[in-house]
């Protein structure tokens, strides 16, 4: 590969500065499974705000690190009253968990996105569909969905009774 006086050819200097990944030179982050599924089939997380995001902590967790379930139950419902008492304009309570099915573990560290969409209303109620994902604490920004679930929840007054949604402009 050396011309006589012992120097690279430019022209393989060329090639090597070619083969700099373009994502690189550009600040963006490199696919990190170059062998296995390509970026553009990797789970992307929804392109919309989230109600929710949290942190699992090691006290949410039993001793081999999988979050309870309960405790995602417990975000879930969180997450799910925040459009709910938005459109409700003020107090809710959750009268019903329609479905709730975890469908990956969660783990300690994991980020976990909360996506809560209004799928119904009706004269008192609102339910609500929420999504969670997961990204994995690890290098490789991989993307779980993690959890599904429709919850529904009562607009209530100063004594706890249902109410009527207020009217959409
Ligand atoms: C929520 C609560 C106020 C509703 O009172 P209620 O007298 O049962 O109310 P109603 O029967 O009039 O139903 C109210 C609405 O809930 C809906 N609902 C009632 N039971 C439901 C169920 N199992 N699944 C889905 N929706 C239900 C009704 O269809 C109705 O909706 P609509 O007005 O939009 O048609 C009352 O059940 C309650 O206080 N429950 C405990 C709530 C609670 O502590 N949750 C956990 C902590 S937040």
């Amino acid at each position: 590969m050396r011309d006589p006086t012992g120097r690279f050819p430019v022209q393989f200097l060329i090639f090597l500065l070619s083969q700099k990944p373009a994502d690189a030179a550009f600040g963006v982050r490199a696919n990190p499974f170059p062998l296995g599924v390509p970026m553009s089939d990797q789970l992307q997380l929804p392109q919309k705000s989230c109600a929710l995001r949290v942190v699992p902590q090691p006290s949410d967790a039993n001793v081999h690190g999988d979050v309870f379930g309960g405790w995602i139950m417990a975000q879930v419902d969180i997450a799910g009253s925040i459009p709910a008492s938005r459109r409700a304009n003020g107090r809710v309570a959750t009268v019903a968990v329609n479905s709730f099915v975890f469908k990956q573990p969660v783990f300690v560290g994991d980020l976990l996105s909360f996506y809560a969409d209004i799928v119904k209303t009706g004269n008192t109620s609102v339910t609500i569909e929420v999504t969670v994902y997961a990204q994995r604490m690890s290098l490789a920004e991989e993307v779980v969905k993690v959890t599904e679930a429709t919850l529904t929840y009562v607009a209530t007054d100063s004594d706890r009774r249902p109410r009527a949604l207020p009217a959409l402009d």
